[in-house]
């Protein structure tokens, strides 16, 4: 039965689980090191100063999938806190033994719905900087309400993220930017640094991804969108 034949469904999901086989090591990264460096709802409200050890700059990436972008990002800039936020469980294994690997004590992750993460565990004002990378375009209309870029979702985020912080999008596909771009042009609370209406070149502290790698095989472009919460 699909998600919309279903009488008593409460919520609409930005995801949908895939099946994804886990490698051989990837289940072992789950089983080992998730205990080391994994997050889960029921801790609740989380003491971020506690759960890394340090105060730093919190940068938070929903939807990393298979987790490759994040450890180069995490690996460039041990200055900064990672939480990375992604329900499907072979991105999560692989991110694990990446973070393992290169010996990382600045990440930390999810195995969740980023939506329930915010509402539970990320107190208020706590992160610098949102990562949203080429999140599930959903483009069939009827599955619109699917994406997770919605002003429900701008107006929950600004409660998340400090006065300054930014929410960074990234998309290869062009009718997903010009929603992300409308909807956040007029969610209260924040405002486009490039000007209204501007996309940003990709910043080189962003690393190509995989979808992204996906996309310009296919011809699509990269649009990114930069919006700072000013209030
Ligand atoms: C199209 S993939 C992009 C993955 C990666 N950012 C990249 O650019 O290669 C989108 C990912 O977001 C994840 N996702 C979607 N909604 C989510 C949610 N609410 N919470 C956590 N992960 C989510 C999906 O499981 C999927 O792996």
């Amino acid at each position: 039965m699909s998600d919309e034949q279903q009488p008593y469904m409460r919520e609409v999901r930005s995801f949908v689980k895939r099946s994804g086989r886990m490698t051989p090591s990837q289940a072992k990264a789950l089983e080992t090191q998730f205990a080391q460096y994994g997050l889960k709802l029921e801790q609740g409200l989380l003491d971020l100063t506690a759960v890394f050890g340090r105060e730093a700059p919190l940068v938070v990436e929903i939807g990393f999938g298979m987790g490759d972008s994040l450890v180069a990002m995490a690996q460039a800039m041990p200055e900064k806190n990672f939480i990375g936020i992604e329900v499907h469980e072979p991105g999560v294994g692989r991110l694990l033994n990446n973070v393992a690997l290169a010996g990382l004590t600045n990440v930390r992750v999810f195995c969740a719905d980023a939506i329930k993460v915010l509402e539970q565990c990320l107190p208020a004002a706590s992160i610098d900087t949102l990562q949203l990378f080429f999140p599930d375009p959903w483009p069939k209309k009827k599955h619109h309400k699917r994406r997770i870029v919605q002003p429900a979702f701008a107006e929950q985020l600004r409660g998340h993220l400090r006065v300054g912080g930014i929410f960074h999008m990234a998309t290869d596909w062009q009718p997903y930017a010009e929603h992300m771009m409308e909807v956040m042009t007029a969610a209260p609370g924040y405002r486009n640094p490039l000007g209204e209406g501007q996309y940003a070149p990709q910043p080189e502290h962003r690393p190509v991804t995989k979808f992204q790698r996906r996309g310009e095989k296919l011809g699509h472009g990269v649009w990114d969108l930069m919006f700072e919460r000013i209030s």
